[in-house]
């Protein structure tokens, strides 16, 4: 028998415990979203706490954290004792009492804190009763509405989608091209037989989707339905896997972005590969808007200001592909610093990497800085608003798309005022219009974002002090872009 010998094992001396914060010890807190496994808003559970309804957050043994609605801020005094009720539907889960112990304003509303006084939550029980009670209530929703809780022009849609994909899929598989550069004229050839039937799909399902958001629950029945017969067709495409599944906890990350840069015929099967560019082309809007902002930056970087590095602050930066664009062919000849701010760091890593290349190999007069922090820390006035200091050009694309009009405007009025006296802001929203990818992305894909009119975009600049703003469309006419030129003087 051999014996293992663990590396690395410590002295008592050396074992530290927690650091910081950590040294507070406390139950582990679980989200909702892990706990429950919930995949979608259909089946959330719900917490009552003194009588209002709120968005659970987390929970553990000892206590949980929940949204309530703003306007019940006032009902929720630190220090009281109320009761605390987590339900699904009809169904009670844990019924108890619970001290208010802290409340924040969010953008969502408020949330709330509470610490159970009675007794403890029993995380492995109430998860059990959860799934019972979803089951039950599917069936429920099975047996008494069945498929007809949904338009039946609905339902011809999604058996349309499914006969296509999967004559698709036994055609493909007969006709295998074996030489790659064969495959892919033969891919080309196929997307371009399929496309006009598959974005027909598309103008069906924004029309369907805007019919059943106007009845209550509609959507979400015909979200349920679409992940049950659509969405398992799509998963064996890498980029439909990565936005469906969304490996790193949140939709729309760096390896959705950069499969639509790429735009190569990815996949196993030819299949795949075709599923894999319809995907790309449907999404092709994130490549255009891009270009369009390097287009402008270049533009404004080359008006000035002469006596310092031009100074360009990005927003949820993403891989960033435009800066090393803009590093390679854009830089003046004060320089350029360019602030990336992003909250994941795998997304930074590649823009860095991809910033230095330029900056090392082609000799860009470049600098890059990143800050791996959430925007909301440039809303708030304090030290991360300090330390990044005055901006000549700041913009965002594909973060605003999932922001409220309020936390948008809020956010779109801070960052004006970062901008240094002649400074550029400019942010891009997906456009509302039939061609959108609105009910391709939320009901099969679970990605929804927000889809924005001319109207709401000029309201989210509502509280600009300045005439010089524009909103204008990119090339494919399916992003809004809003610049905003603060005055000189
Ligand atoms: C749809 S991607 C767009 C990326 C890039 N701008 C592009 O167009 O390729 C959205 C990005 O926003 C980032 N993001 C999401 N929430 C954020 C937050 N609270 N603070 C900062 N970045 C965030 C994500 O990590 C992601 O990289």
């Amino acid at each position: 028998m051999s014996v293992t010998i663990v590396p690395n094992v410590r002295s008592y001396e050396e074992l530290t415990g927690g650091v910081g914060k950590e040294v507070f010890f406390r139950a582990p807190r679980v989200r909702a979203r892990e706990l429950f496994n919930l995949d979608t808003s259909f089946d959330s559970p719900s917490v009552v706490i003194g009588g209002k309804t709120c968005q659970l957050v987390n929970l553990s043994i000892s206590g949980a954290a929940a949204i309530a609605d703003e306007d019940d801020a006032a009902k929720f005094d630190v220090g009281n004792v109320v009761s605390f009720e987590l339900r699904h539907a009809e169904a009670v889960l844990h019924h108890g009492e619970a001290r208010i112990v802290r409340t924040e304003p969010v953008f969502r509303g408020i949330k709330v804190a509470v610490q159970l006084t009675d007794h403890p939550a029993d995380l492995a029980r109430l998860r059990q009763r959860y799934s019972e009670e979803t089951v039950r209530r599917r069936v429920d929703a099975i047996v008494t509405t069945g498929a007809d809780a949904v338009e039946a022009e609905y339902r011809v849609l999604c058996a349309d989608v499914l006969f296509l994909l999967r004559t698709l899929k036994e055609t493909l598989a007969i006709g295998t091209p074996i030489d790659p550069a064969a495959a892919e004229v033969f891919l080309r050839d196929c997307e371009e037989r399929v496309w006009p039937t598959w974005s027909g799909f598309f103008l069906r399902g924004n029309d369907l989707l805007a019919r059943a958001r106007a009845q209550d629950g509609g959507a979400a029945r015909m979200k349920a339905m679409t992940e049950l017969l659509l969405t398992p067709e799509f998963l064996s495409a890498p980029i439909w896997r990565q936005t469906i599944q969304k490996p790193y906890g949140y939709p729309g990350d760096h390896v959705v972005m950069n499969h639509v840069y790429d735009a190569l015929s990815e996949g196993e099967t030819l299949y795949d590969k075709l599923m894999h560019r319809l995907g790309v082309r449907s999404l092709l809007l994130i490549q255009s808007r891009m270009r369009q902002i390097v287009e402008i930056l270049k533009g404004k970087a080359a008006l000035g200001p002469l006596e310092h590095p031009f100074r360009v602050l990005n927003l949820g930066c993403g891989a960033a592909r435009e800066v090393s664009l803009f590093l390679k062919e854009g830089v003046p000849a004060q320089g350029a610093l360019v602030t990336l701010l992003d909250q994941d760091s795998r997304a930074l890593t590649l823009a860095l990497e991809g910033a230095y290349r330029e900056i090392l190999g082609a000799g860009a007069n470049g600098q890059v800085r990143c800050l791996l922090t959430t925007f909301a820390k440039l809303i708030e006035p304090g030290n991360l608003q300090q330390d990044v200091g005055a901006q000549d050009f700041i913009y965002s694309i594909g973060l605003l798309d999932y922001l409220t009009e309020r936390r948008a405007r809020a956010l779109i009025t801070a960052l004006y005022g970062q901008l240094a006296p002649g400074g550029t802001l400019l942010v891009g929203n997906l456009r509302k219009c039939r061609e959108s990818g609105e009910w391709c992305s939320e009901m099969i894909c679970d990605w929804p974002m927000i889809f924005r009119t001319e109207d709401e975009m000029w309201r989210l600049a509502s509280e600009i002090p300045t005439e010089a703003k524009r909103v204008f469309m990119e090339p494919l006419e399916r992003v809004y872009l809003m610049q905003i030129e603060k005055p000189a003087h």
